[in-house]
């Protein structure tokens, strides 16, 4: 089996305050300050499947080496466990769990079909075959639609249309299919849900809907673990104006939307959607660019939540 090193996790590079203080005085940065209202986007999971489609390298795959350092929860649960990693992209939030952890079993979903197959690609050519009973992608544009019923029914899980091989041409109509079986001994639910780097690609207005599907697919007393882009982080600050396409909220050249989070924001979502906060900050780190050896201060949101028991 592939190994990896584990990257060290830190968050204290700098203070956020400071860094806002700097950035609310600053008059060039003043249009990032200003409430606008949203102006509706087109369809994110158009964008993000023709993303996919246009980046279909794998270049932008880099393992999160450091998330069982961040959520050490993943590394230290007993037993048999269930994740879902909503918005998968490659895998690089899969792969380090499943390499930690073989009593854990990943469904994962994205849009796009071509991003799914990309990761079963990198997950099954890294961990190997052991990773095929672990690993189960499927397609959803979670921001408008609920997770699959069957998600929650090892029964359901085990049915024909779900063993098949099938080759990448006829994968996205077997996972159409299967997100459609609707089964009433369908009961139960999953002990973690990863929501990394992906709450944020969604418009603002769908971001309830999704966190309650969240809270309803965990089981309680389980845990939902988030990180995503901070209020003043480096990739916001750099937006133009005409790239605002709401309070916080950018859309990139592809069509791809980015919202940047404060932590009442954050904060007001979760706790609206039922769960109890555990852990929220903002991850402050400082890295140098390599290309203009310019300083970087980005700025992530680190939250641990929880359904009530
Ligand atoms: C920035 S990537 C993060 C991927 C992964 N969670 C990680 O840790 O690297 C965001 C992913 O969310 C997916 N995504 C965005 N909007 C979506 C939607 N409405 N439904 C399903 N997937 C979506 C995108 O296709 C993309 O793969």
């Amino acid at each position: 089996m592939a190994t990896a090193t584990t990257a060290e996790y830190h968050s204290r590079d700098f203070d956020w305050e400071e860094l806002r203080d700097e950035v609310e005085n600053d008059p060039s940065l003043l249009y990032h300050l200003t409430p606008s209202a949203p102006s509706l986007p087109p369809c994110n999971a158009d964008a993000w499947r023709s993303f996919h489609r246009r980046h279909s390298s794998g270049k932008f795959f880099k393992e999160r080496r450091y998330l069982l350092e961040e959520f050490p929860e993943l590394r230290s649960s007993d037993g048999f466990a269930k994740v879902l990693e909503v918005g998968c992209g490659n895998g690089s939030t899969v792969l380090p769990i499943l390499r930690a952890k073989k009593n854990m079993v990943i469904y994962a979903c994205d849009c796009s079909a071509e991003v799914v197959e990309r990761a079963k690609e990198i997950i099954f050519s890294t961990i190997g075959v052991s990773s095929e009973q672990r690993f189960h992608p499927f397609l959803l544009d979670f921001s408008v639609n609920k997770f699959p019923e069957w998600l929650f029914c090892s029964s359901c899980q085990n049915s024909p249309s779900r063993n098949q091989s099938s080759s990448s041409a006829d994968a996205e109509e077997e996972m159409m299919m299967l997100n459609d079986t609707k089964a009433q001994c369908c009961i139960g639910g999953v002990d973690f849900v990863t929501l990394i780097f992906t709450l944020s690609a969604v418009p603002l207005q769908n971001m309830p809907f999704v966190l309650a599907e969240c809270h309803s697919t965990l089981k309680p007393g389980c845990l939902l673990l988030f990180r995503d882009y901070g209020l003043y982080d480096m990739t916001m600050l750099r937006f133009p104006v005409e790239q605002k396409v709401g309070y916080r909220e950018y859309m990139r050249l592809e069509g791809t939307l980015s919202y940047f989070f404060s932590l009442d924001i954050v904060r007001d979502l979760f706790v609206g959607a039922g769960f109890i906060e555990l852990e929220l900050e903002y991850c402050c780190v400082t890295s140098m660019n390599r290309k203009n050896g310019k300083k970087m201060q980005r700025v992530w949101v680190h939250g641990k939540f929880a359904k009530p028991s």
